[in-house]
């Protein structure tokens, strides 16, 4: 039996038939703004409190500051587990990276030197380290879009696939954010990193009557059953929650009971 890793979202593990499955690596696809930060971190928020397992937030983006003071409208305190050492955040900034190389503007790196891998390998000590020494059973990593500094496709797919084979040999079972630009999502695009990840769950936002509709639906789950409708999301001020019960069908939501 696979032991299943309850996210902390309400509603969502009810598609999954439990929850993630332990040690696995999940990859939340959606649009900006449609709320994979928050996904994110509920799930290691719910982690710490509700199951006593910590874990390790990699942010890419935004500031730990600013990551922080935006949860405080759900009521998570993220300081406080940080303080208690159950959680740790990594900070980690690819664009400021690459002007620390410091030849790299007069083309002095070595050509055999890809800025990328150096970089993911860094990364990758960094995280196993924090992963360590809190005995951290779960990461979050937002988002590895960011990752994808090189214009060179083979290089961004070597970058993501060395992270990739990293985290799954770590006892962690992982989320990593990824961006698609909106308007992808009708069409059936993949990236490298769709491939990759064990699972993947999509995160949609429909325009219907003047109204944002929000839904959910995970595209594939290696090794298990699992829903495959659209089921309407929202942000609330628990956080996240999903209505497994409800579906989305051409932009609007049906079902039998009201939401909210
Ligand atoms: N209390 C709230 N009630 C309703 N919606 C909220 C609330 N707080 C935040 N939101 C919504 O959550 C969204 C931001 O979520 P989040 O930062 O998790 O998205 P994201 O996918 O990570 O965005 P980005 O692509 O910019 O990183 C906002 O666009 C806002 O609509
Ligand atoms: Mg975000």
């Amino acid at each position: 039996m696979m032991e299943r890793v309850p996210t902390g979202i309400p509603g969502l593990d009810e598609l999954t038939g439990g929850g993630f499955i332990s040690g696995d690596v999940i990859l939340i696809t959606g649009s900006p703004g449609c709320g994979k930060t928050t996904f994110g971190l509920q799930y290691l928020y719910r982690g710490a409190v509700d199951y006593k397992e910590n874990g390790v937030f990699v942010t890419l983006e935004e500031s730990p500051a600013r990551v922080i003071r935006n949860t405080w409208q759900f009521g998570w305190d993220i300081e406080r587990l940080v303080k208690e050492d159950r959680m740790r955040i990594i900070r980690a900034d690819p664009i400021a990276y690459s002007r620390c190389i410091p030849d790299r503007s007069k083309n002095k790196t070595p050509p055999h030197i890809d800025l990328g891998s150096v970089m993911t390998e860094t990364l990758n000590k960094q995280i196993e380290h924090h992963v360590n020494e809190i005995g951290a059973k779960r990461i979050f990593i937002d988002s590895i879009t960011s990752l994808k500094i090189s214009e060179n496709e083979f290089q961004v797919r070597s970058v993501i696939l060395e992270l990739i084979k990293n985290l799954e040999n770590l006892e962690c079972t992982t989320i990593l954010a990824s961006e698609i630009t909106p308007g992808a999502s009708s069409r059936e695009t993949f990236n490298v990193e769709e491939y990759l990840s064990e699972v993947v769950i999509r995160m949609h936002t429909f325009r219907s009557n003047g109204n944002r509709v929000k839904a959910i639906e995970i595209l594939k789950m290696r090794g298990t059953k699992h829903d495959e409708m659209m089921r309407p999301y929202a942000i609330i001020n628990s956080g996240l929650v999903v209505y497994p019960r409800e579906t989305v069908i051409d932009g609007r939501i049906s079902g039998t009971t009201v939401l909210l």
